[in-house]
């Protein structure tokens, strides 16, 4: 098991469509373990697998830690949002990829999304509340959406100066980050 360092905004593997997964192997096991353990580690609650730098289509979830009745840890490889309702409230977010930036999203409160588990098996889920709401986060993250894109005019230009911090690796973090500036040596 493994702490990794998470990629932050604007990392190139954070905007690229992630690849779909053929088959799972012990690699993907470690990397799921590894990607518990940093997201754990960090006080998550969600985390895809390119903001450890992997452009793989698969992120991870644990409510256990919130009022949630899913407490289950979950994993997403591969997943398709096939119905986001109607619906659309807003939430406050936060992202490890974004230090420091907490805001309130509007998004669909139900989604149904499709998605393979760790043994392949296809699974549907319904879900609202934070789910749904972690679901969609991390679904964007696979699409190379940071939630901080919805904001508009003066929320957009005022996050402004923050984002660009965190492009400069000028932001302190409890975890071990990889700044963009950085990212250019790494393999
Ligand atoms: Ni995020």
């Amino acid at each position: 098991m493994a702490i990794l360092p998470i990629y932050t905004y604007d990392a190139r593997v954070l905007r690229e469509e992630t690849r779909a997964i053929q088959k799972p192997d012990s690699r993907l096991v470690k990397l799921v373990v590894d990607m518990f353990e940093t997201m754990r580690a960090a006080n998550g609650i969600g985390l895809a697998a390119n903001q450890v730098g992997q452009g793989l289509s698969l992120f991870v979830v644990d409510l256990s830690e919130t009022d949630e009745k899913e407490t289950r840890p979950l994993v997403f490889i591969n997943p398709v949002l096939l119905d986001a309702g109607k619906n659309e409230i807003p939430l406050e977010e936060g992202c490890l990829s974004v230090p420091g930036v907490r805001e309130e999203i509007l998004r669909p409160e139900r989604i149904v999304v499709r998605y393979r588990d760790m043994d392949f098996n296809e699974n549907e889920l319904v879900a609202d509340g934070l789910l749904a709401r972690v679901v969609q986060h991390e679904y964007d993250h696979l699409r190379g959406v940071f939630f901080t894109d919805y904001l508009r005019g003066l929320k957009k230009r005022l996050i402004f100066p923050v984002l660009r911090n965190i492009k400069e690796g000028q932001t302190k973090t409890e975890y071990r980050i990889v700044p963009v500036k950085k990212q250019a040596v790494l393999p």
